[in-house]
């Protein structure tokens, strides 16, 4: 059993696991301030599309918190803050207005900080039943007992329960379907090989962390029977944004033959886009890469290019997994 919550809410303060401390630190922030919540998201302190969804509910939430005057410009201004921490994760923008048709109908009630509370609570709630749907129709896509290869981290830090990828991988291990996970470390943050190995560690997974050049080494070798990922937004057409190099892994899953999924709950699911074209892709500061872990590795005035998420093409895609169903191509989202 994992033993660690991500998100909690005690006290009438939010607490969350410092994931940029992790896995050699577990240290929480409590806070109820918008402005230092704001901040957690934007250093990925919480991170994971679903999680950061969930902080921004409570976030407003707690924003409205003993106001009694001037309720509509505290919403809007909280709501704004919170829309500019990342770009790319739907789910985030899909919590805010999820909170904002809540505050419509309810802004002029005394008790609106407690209706929005409830409402937070709920968003939470329902992601963490989503969790466990997608873990079980993830299922249809194991053919045996397999070796799974995954990107970034899609589990319990990532969400409010047990994950999207990882609850996947969790329940596809739980009943004899998964045998091996390899973790790749995912640069430059080290989503992969910082937190999914601390996760398969706590569900005492069988695991390896791999650089994400290996990859391809891997599934030569024989070594990887699919590879299952997340998604921070999908079109209609089920073009998927996901973790910079999950594009490089579908392509060369295509070219070995091996089966690449996406496992995200709709709330991923952009229904006001087409295709992938219209995402919009985060783009992270210099230093992310020309230091590791505040230890300068190149010289820091040399330029960067670091997108932080990249756009899978549905045609590479072999199904979505989502809470509703195990989806196969072609995909109509609408
Ligand atoms: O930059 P991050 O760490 O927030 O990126 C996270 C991912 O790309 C995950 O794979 C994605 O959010 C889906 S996991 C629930």
């Amino acid at each position: 059993m994992s033993s660690f919550l991500s998100i909690d809410f005690q006290d009438d303060q939010l607490v969350l696991i410092d994931q940029t401390k992790l896995p050699l630190v577990e240290e929480y922030i409590k806070t109820d301030e918008l402005e230092r919540i704001s901040v957690a998201i934007e250093r990925l302190e919480v991170r994971g599309a679903p999680a950061i969804g969930i902080t921004a509910a409570y976030a407003i939430a707690l924003a409205l918190k003993g106001v009694s005057c001037n309720v509509d410009e505290v919403f809007n201004s909280a709501y704004k803050r919170l829309a500019s921490t990342r770009p790319t994760a739907v789910n985030l923008f899909w919590a805010l207005d999820e909170m904002r048709s809540v505050f419509e109908a309810n802004k002029n009630k005394p008790d609106i900080y407690g209706i929005l509370l409830e409402a937070a609570k709920q968003i939470h709630q329902d992601d963490i039943e989503m969790c466990n749907a997608m873990g079980k129709n993830g299922l249809g896509i194991f053919e045996k007992k397999s070796n799974v290869l995954t990107h970034c981290n899609t589990g319990r830090l990532a969400t409010g329960g047990e994950g999207t990828a990882f609850s996947v991988i969790k329940t596809g291990y739980e009943n004899g379907l998964v045998k091996f996970v390899y973790s790749d470390e995912t640069r430059p943050l080290l989503q992969g090989s910082r937190l999914t190995a601390f996760e398969l560690a706590k569900n005492g997974i069988p695991f390896a962390m791999n650089t994400d050049s290996t990859a391809a080494v891997l599934m030569k070798e024989d070594k990887v029977d699919l590879v299952i990922t997340g998604a921070d937004r999908i079109a209609v057409n089920g073009d998927s944004a996901n973790k910079i190099g999950t594009y490089n892994l579908a392509v060369l899953c295509k070219h070995h033959n091996i089966p690449f999924y996406i496992t995200a709950p709709t709330t991923t699911i952009d229904l006001k886009i087409e295709t992938g074209n219209k995402i919009k892709i985060e783009e992270r500061g210099r230093e992310e890469i020309n230091q590791i872990k505040n230890v300068q590795v190149t010289r820091p005035e040399y330029d960067v290019y670091s997108p932080a998420f990249d756009v899978t093409p549905n045609e590479l895609i072999s199904g979505i997994i989502t809470e509703k169903a195990l989806h196969r191509p072609p995909y109509n989202f609408k």
